[in-house]
């Protein structure tokens, strides 16, 4: 099975990643999600009948809750596989987790895991749709939709979504960040310009391989950027896990945090450097005071929360397009 939305007769269709979508069904879908945000998600439950689970092998908040309210919204039910008391924990591999719960009648499965590729594997021994919702370092292909829409909208390119001529800043920890590369690929198939920016240990020149700029500075890129989208250190998906900001500079994932804070975080002094109209956009959870600022997170050039709303539309968008008729 592809990386992308894939349709063979008779085979389940999924969602695993953005890299292999092509510019035509990426549209599709944002163009599916742009209609159900005009109508605020209210559609005549066409998932009726239907049971979605929620497979969270590592933690989340907002793309769980946001499936779920999506499911509903559709008017599906929905099940919860919570990690912490699950049979994983006696042994029990993701693949036979994920047929059991198949065996039990459900339509789909939405899988977080901490492993790139989990998804992917599991999608290849079931026979209903695997919707991704963030493997390791691999890919987070709902939030790239959803930050595109949300992007789309802000910028007035819903119409049609050719980015061509925007330039996006991804910052931070863009090495390991499923966000950041489903965003790369959707950014570049629909047109835009991406730069990845941040120390050479969290932006390494091989992500050039994805189709983005890589670079170690970022004041030079503000005041060209249509939109900035700031990540956080993930901390736990570096050798040693999460830790206390000392032990975590210790582990060398960065030098310091005042010495990061210092050259890549989005300060309000900085983000004054942005041209005006530009935007700024963070998937979440958001490390306030570390790569953002409390007063830019929530000034009126923040998309944060717009794009937690649009999560919910992009994720029924989604779902319709996999398990309607
Ligand atoms: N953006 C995102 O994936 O957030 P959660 O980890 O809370 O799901």
């Amino acid at each position: 099975m592809s990386a992308g939305i894939t349709s063979p007769a008779a085979q389940p269709r999924h969602l695993l990643g953005l890299q292999a979508m092509s510019a035509e069904r990426l549209r599709a879908l944002l163009g599916a999600t742009m209609d159900i945000s005009r109508v605020h998600g209210r559609l005549s439950e066409p998932l009726r009948g239907h049971v979605v689970a929620n497979l969270f092998f590592e933690d989340s908040t907002r793309t769980r809750l946001s499936f779920t309210v999506a499911s509903k919204k559709l008017g599906a039910d929905v099940i919860d596989l919570v990690s912490a008391t699950s049979s994983v924990n006696k042994g029990e591999t993701l693949i036979d987790t994920a047929r059991n719960i198949e065996a039990m009648g459900v339509s789909a499965l939405v899988v977080r895991a901490r492993q790139s590729g989990a998804a992917a594997l599991i999608a290849r021994h079931v026979n209903i749709p695997v919707l991704n919702a963030g493997d390791g370092r691999h890919e987070h292909p709902t939030q790239g939709l959803l930050d595109i829409a949300t992007l789309g909208e802000a910028t007035g390119r819903a119409d049609g979504f050719d980015l061509s001529g925007l330039h996006v800043v991804i910052v931070g920890d863009v090495y390991a960040s499923r966000v950041a590369r489903s965003n790369v690929a959707g950014l570049c198939a629909l047109g835009a310009r991406v730069s990845c920016v941040g120390p050479p240990g969290l932006a390494p020149h091989s992500l050039e391989t994805l189709g983005c700029a890589v670079s170690h500075e970022l004041d030079p890129l503000l005041p060209q950027a249509d939109a900035v989208m700031m990540l956080r250190i993930q901390f736990e998906r570096h050798e040693g896990g999460k830790g206390a900001e000392g032990q975590s500079e210790k582990r060398g994932v960065i030098s310091s945090v005042r010495e990061y804070r210092a050259r890549y975080a989005l300060t309000a002094q900085r983000a004054a450097l942005m041209k005006p109209g530009a935007f700024v956009m963070h998937p979440g959870p958001i490390n306030r005071g570390i790569e953002l600022d409390a007063e830019v997170a929530d000034s009126p050039q923040s998309l944060i929360l717009r794009q937690v709303t649009m999560g919910v539309w992009a994720r029924m968008a989604v779902l319709r397009d996999l398990l309607g008729d």
